[in-house]
């Protein structure tokens, strides 16, 4: 089957976290942490944003430097990735900021059917085996897709002709992906700063199939401005 690319891009404090202790819409990156995201947006076809990330911030990230628009115009590629909101319940609020953002939007709905979220909803706090209620109908995208599995939406993110895709967290999209081997790629940027708190990019809920993990591979290291470091691992 053919399926994108996917990395998986964070900002994370020493001690793991990706957001402060009282949650929130996090800042966790400095200006370093900024020049690396935008060179993983350049190299993208799309970005994947858990919902509740896009509700919280109320946009997303975007290239602003000259010379990755430049790269991108070169290439052929519009001026910023498709940014693909990933959702089971369709609530994305038509009032974000988001929706007036220079760039062309997707909407993923993954629910599985009634009866199979004890297999694919790992995160979710009380399981529910009852048929989904039906969903609001998000408006303001320009492309959709509705999947009952990750393995169908990325044959579809294929078909569409995504191969590259930067998964911008938060930590419930990541672990999602990370729960079915997904990930080809973490990109990590450590900022120094320690938060605490229970909100580590990984959550303690999180169910990872350790059996079938072979390990990461250092790809990258790089010192960053104001005492950041990025580490990028791919897949064994
Ligand atoms: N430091 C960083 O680099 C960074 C990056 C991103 C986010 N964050 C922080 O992370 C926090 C938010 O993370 P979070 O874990 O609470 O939320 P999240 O992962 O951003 O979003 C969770 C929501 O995404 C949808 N979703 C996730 N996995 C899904 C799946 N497999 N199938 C269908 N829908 C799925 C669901 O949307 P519905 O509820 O609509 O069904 C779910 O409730 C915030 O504090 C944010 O600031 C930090």
């Amino acid at each position: 089957m053919s399926r994108p690319e996917l990395r998986l891009v964070l900002a994370i404090s020493l001690d793991g976290r990706l957001a402060a202790a009282e949650g929130g819409a996090a800042q966790i990156g400095g200006a370093g942490d900024r020049q690396v995201l935008e060179e993983a947006l350049a190299w993208a076809d799309a970005v994947l944003l858990g919902a509740q990330t896009l509700r919280l911030h109320g946009s997303t990230c975007l290239i602003h430097r000259p010379e990755l628009l430049r790269q991108r115009s070169a290439a052929g590629l519009a001026p910023q990735p498709l940014a693909i909101v990933v959702s089971r319940s369709g609530v994305v609020p038509p009032e974000l900021p988001f929706f007036q953002q220079p760039l062309e939007r997707g909407l993923l709905l993954l629910e599985p059917p009634p009866g199979l979220h004890r297999l694919h909803q790992p995160l979710e706090r009380g399981l529910r085996l009852d048929p989904a209620p039906p969903r609001p109908a998000a408006s303001g995208f320009g492309r959709r897709w509705c999947c009952c599995v990750w393995s169908e939406a990325l044959a579809q993110l294929a078909a569409a002709g995504l191969e590259r895709l930067v998964v911008l967290g938060g930590a419930s999209l990541a672990a999602s992906l990370l729960a079915e081997n997904w990930l080809d790629e973490l990109q990590l940027t450590l900022c120094p700063r320690l938060l605490g708190g229970p909100h580590s990019w990984l959550g303690a809920d999180a169910r990872l199939d350790l059996a079938s993990q072979n390990g990461w591979r250092l790809v990258e290291q790089r010192p960053l401005l104001g005492e950041e470091l990025l580490v990028r691992y791919r897949r064994v």
